[in-house]
């Protein structure tokens, strides 16, 4: 009943605003300028890993936060890096990334719980009883230190090997506890987090091949036995040795079909020009093609602190000035290069920027702040999204519409929307937790 009365005042307030209404509902107004914001503009999120020692480094945070709407830590979430010596944990580079993606409205993926790399020599140590419950100690410890903050966990971390053996990888998981080591895993962290999505995550399975069906065979399994497994996540390394494949959207498309969500989670690719921009758009165009596909995140925000720095993967090069590739990677998204915040030739443009508040233990405050960008603007409009069980039960200095669902907001201005070129206002709202406190999802700001 009450989204029935919701539904009839966003029609009413389209026909009484209409040309400006219509116009924004036709979805011409001026597209994002930014990956995170016109990966949300399509449903999707646009992420980096971050390293947190990087954090203070003035151009390394503007342009994470101005460009990307979500975060993994690259190596701070890793067991060497948590739990070095057993029971022993040490969270903190891991809760600066978290707080700082927090404050920005980002979302975090958590990476990883079980890998055979970045592994503390003591696990390896361990005797089959011993090393379960390490396992399964390590995976409670952590999801739940972070429960309620976590989008998505990589679970298992390449567990099979390369090559044509479909086989699994050797570890001390998998040589002591046999296969089932990855069901117990899934399992154990469903009962850690229920809110996070689940994930295993690979590379070499970008196309069809033998490993990746040994992955398919496995999540398709779980699927089938009620194993709790949400989404598989595609690294999608790629170098001129290893090209994006020519099947890369298939394959996306057939692990979701098995029902779970698909992610590009550790994109790079080495080269530069045009010939790198081409391969990024393919991956771009690839993941809007699978609507199951929810989020790219590359592997570094700059050139020059990436893992393979040498081979310049990255959208920024090491001066972060944007390449070639990072013009692509928009268009495919379908934002436009403007320059700066909002600022636009001509057009009505304007930027969204979210910060927390104010934090209780059961409610939290955000803030948006909505700036024109180059030229005056006379309205506005910001999507919010919360996380169901999430609830937003107030608003101030703005006029909020809702969809069906109760958990995307769009507001807009409260009477005059009006803002001179570069002028700034702002909206606020309280987030009833219900114990998940992640950052909302803030959209593409649209101007008129
Ligand atoms: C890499 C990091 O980028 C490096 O800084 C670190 O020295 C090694 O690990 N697959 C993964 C990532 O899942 O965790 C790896 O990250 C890259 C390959």
């Amino acid at each position: 009943m009450r989204t029935r009365i919701r539904r009839a005042l966003v029609v009413t307030t389209a026909g009484v605003l209409g040309a400006v209404g219509v116009l924004s509902l036709a979805g011409t107004a001026n597209a994002a300028s930014t990956l995170g914001a016109s990966a949300a503009a399509k449903g999707r999120y646009f992420g980096t890993a971050v390293a947190a020692n990087h954090l203070g480094e003035a151009q390394y945070a503007s342009t994470l936060d101005t460009e990307f709407n979500a975060v993994t830590p690259e190596n701070e979430m890793k067991w060497d890096a948590v739990e070095a010596t057993r029971n022993s944990f040490n969270y903190g580079p891991a809760d600066q990334i978290v707080s700082h993606a927090q404050g920005k409205g980002m979302k975090v993926r958590g990476h990883t719980l079980v890998w055979y790399s970045q592994l503390p020599g003591w696990v390896g140590g361990l005797g089959t009883d011993d090393l379960r419950s390490a396992m399964n100690n390590h995976i409670t410890q952590v999801m739940t230190h972070y429960k309620g903050k976590i989008y998505a966990w990589d679970v298992v971390n390449e567990a099979f090997q390369d090559g044509s053996s479909g086989a699994r990888r050797s570890s001390p998981f998998q040589d002591k506890l046999g296969n089932g080591y990855i069901e117990e895993a899934f399992r154990t962290a469903r009962a850690a987090d229920s809110g996070a999505k689940l994930c295993y995550n690979d590379y070499n399975t970008d196309g069809q091949n033998a490993k990746s069906n040994a992955v398919y065979s496995m999540v398709k399994d779980f699927k089938q036995r009620g194993v709790p497994i949400d989404c598989v996540g595609f690294q999608s390394h790629f170098n001129s040795a290893s090209p994006v494949p020519s099947d890369y959207q298939a394959n996306l498309q057939r692990f979701a079909d098995l029902g779970v969500d698909v992610q590009i989670t550790e994109l790079d690719i080495e080269g530069s020009g045009s010939a790198q921009a081409t391969s990024y758009g393919k991956v771009v165009n690839a993941c809007l093609a699978v609507s199951r596909c929810a989020g790219i995140t590359v592997w570094g925000v700059t050139d020059k602190y990436s893992w393979r720095s040498s081979g310049t993967p990255l959208l920024f090069d090491s001066n972060y000035s944007k390449k070639p590739a990072y013009d692509t990677v928009l268009s495919a998204l379908g934002g436009t290069s403007g320059g700066g915040s909002g600022g636009g030739t001509g057009g009505a443009t304007c930027t969204a920027t979210y910060t927390r508040t104010d934090t209780w233990s059961d409610r939290f405050n955000g803030q948006v702040t909505v700036k024109a960008g180059s030229s005056a603007i006379t309205g506005w409009t910001v999507p919010v999204t919360v996380t169901s069980p999430q609830r937003i039960s107030t608003t101030w200095n703005g006029s909020p519409t809702w969809d069906g669902s109760g958990n995307v907001m769009t507001m807009k201005p409260n009477g005059n929307g009006s803002l001179a070129a570069g002028a700034s206002t702002t909206f606020g709202f309280t987030v009833m937790t219900d114990g998940n406190t992640s950052a909302p999802t803030i959209g593409a700001c649209t101007a008129s």
